[in-house]
């Protein structure tokens, strides 16, 4: 039996703000539970819902060395859904609204404190990991940690470690000195080759130096983020790393994600019944949402933060030209005010045909997905995506720029061989978006057999993590055996 630790600070059901929760939520349960021993953990924010935090048990606490004092360090635990999670606890650090509350630099000590107390909390759960699996910027420092830890003694000896981006535009930089004062690691780790990058610390650096291996969540985003126009100014570490370096694309939680159980949706459906019953989903959330009431309109779905990574500038730019067609747009997300605002306008603008709900809700986001045609996702980059398979699950065709993850799971229509679970473009360019919108609207009311027969391809493909947890599996196996 192996032991595998996740660490990462997002993890469904506990707390979310995107994908990564998803994925850290639900991959544990996919591993060979004769083989692996996986288990989680996170911090304990104060924003989770008391129902999670009445769930936890207290383990232990003791005291740990970080930015010059000695901190509190609380172990609470739980068993969820057959899976052991562990919560690091500490009220000054993680207090605020929002797990990424507070200015940068005051998140990169939070998160140095997170990383420090996961490999320090260790001898105290009784749970050594063979490997440690850290996900993104805010658990870099573990790799960098588990180096400098080696010196401590034989107990951290020997143990592996992987690092996956999740997304490579955050990387956790502040200068070197105030880094080097929050985590008292020593002058060896803040040189270029190790933590320093462009005379800055970089903690998703650290992790990607000293991690055993490092994934990325599609085969395309490993491949862009060795150019420099993916690559955030790591690029050439990438390229120095690409021995290490794998994409494995994201699964989803079937379980979670499915037309036929899901008590969120009006009505459930399956490939079999749903030109009948998944009509029925529209009608009520044009309903709901106060919309003209037309269940013949092409209803276009947005679920999302709303940021620049996600291509709302070409959404803005062709929006006027895009309602003078039969279609209905729906938008559920948060994130940068000119987006948030932008879709306020147009609501107002075109109200009857345009929704925004500026606002994050599990149950709105999975009856979007139920109940929408088409579902627009025009992004700049795309490490994976999530929403797009969701979509396409519940027969809700993607449009979809050729990035990453997208291009990866979303094939093209093609008209001719009658192949494909959707529509995409190749370039950055808001007419491209406009014309693909448009072609599959052209689909979608001159050649409804098509569409349907599309529909039905999308949701007969298989994103379920079966496939990718094996990936996963075979790259522990050659780190740690099996
Ligand atoms: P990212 O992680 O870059 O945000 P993904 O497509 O991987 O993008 O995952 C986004 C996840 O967050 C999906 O599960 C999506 O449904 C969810 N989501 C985004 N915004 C909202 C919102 N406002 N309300 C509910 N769920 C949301
Ligand atoms: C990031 C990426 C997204 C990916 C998610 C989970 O948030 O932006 O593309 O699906 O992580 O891996």
């Amino acid at each position: 039996m192996k032991n595998i630790l996740f660490a990462s600070s997002e993890c469904v059901p506990f707390i979310k703000t995107g994908g990564l929760a998803d994925v850290v939520g639900s991959l544990p349960k996919y591993f060979d539970k004769d083989k692996y021993d996986v288990r989680v953990v996170l911090p304990k924010y104060n924003c989770m819902f008391q129902k999670w935090k009445d769930m936890m048990e207290y383990v232990d606490h003791f005291y740990m060395e970080l930015a010059g004092e000695d901190r509190y360090v609380g172990i609470m635990t739980c068993e969820y859904e057959g899976i052991r999670f562990y919560f690091i606890d500490n009220e000054y650090y993680f207090n605020g609204f929002a797990p990424y509350d507070g200015d940068p630099k005051w998140n990169i000590e939070k998160f140095a404190f997170f990383s420090k107390a996961v490999l320090s909390i260790l001898p105290v759960i009784g749970f050594r990991p063979d490997l440690i699996h850290c996900h993104d910027w805010q658990t870099g420092l573990i790799p960098v940690y588990l180096d400098n830890f080696r010196y401590l003694g034989e107990y951290y000896r020997g143990i592996k470690s992987i690092m996956t981006i999740h997304n490579l535009k955050f990387q956790g930089v502040w200068d070197r000195e105030t880094v080097q004062a929050i985590t008292g690691l020593p002058d060896y780790y803040f040189v270029p080759d190790k933590m320093e990058a462009y005379k800055d610390a970089n903690l998703l650096k650290g992790g990607i130096v000293y991690a055993d291996k490092v994934t990325t969540v599609s085969q395309t985003y490993a491949e862009e983020i060795k150019t420099p126009f993916y690559g955030e100014a790591l690029d050439g570490l990438m390229n120095a790393r690409s021995n290490d370096l794998c994409g494995i694309v994201n699964g989803l939680d079937y379980d979670d994600y499915n037309p036929e159980k899901d008590s969120r949706i009006v009505k459930n459906f399956n490939v079999g019944d749903f030109r009948k019953l998944k009509p029925m989903n529209k009608a009520a959330l044009q309903e709901e949402l106060g919309l003209d009431r037309d269940p013949k309109a092409m209803m276009i779905g947005m679920v999302s933060r709303l940021t620049d990574q996600k291509g709302f500038d070409l959404v803005d730019y062709m929006m006027d030209e895009l309602c003078q067609d039969a279609v209905q747009i729906v938008v559920l997300g948060t994130g940068e005010a000119k987006y948030e605002n932008m879709f306020r306008h147009f609501a107002w603008k075109y109200s009857g045909k345009v929704s925004a709900n500026i606002f994050y809700s599990e149950d709105l986001s999975h009856k979007i997905y139920a109940s929408c045609d088409a579902f627009l996702m025009p992004s700049l980059f795309e490490p994976c995506g999530l929403s797009q398979l969701m979509s396409l699950r519940y027969g809700t065709l993607p449009i979809v720029r050729e990035t990453g993850g997208l291009k990866d799971t979303v094939q093209p229509y093609n008209e001719y061989e009658k192949t494909g679970t959707g529509f995409s473009f190749a370039n950055y360019n808001a007419h491209e978006m406009l014309n693909t919108v448009r072609y599959a609207e052209h689909i979608y009311y001159d050649r409804k057999r098509d569409w349907n027969k599309m529909v039905e391809r999308a949701m007969e493909e298989d994103f379920s993590w079966g496939n990718s947890a094996i990936q996963y599996q075979n790259l522990y196996a050659s780190l740690i055996g099996e």
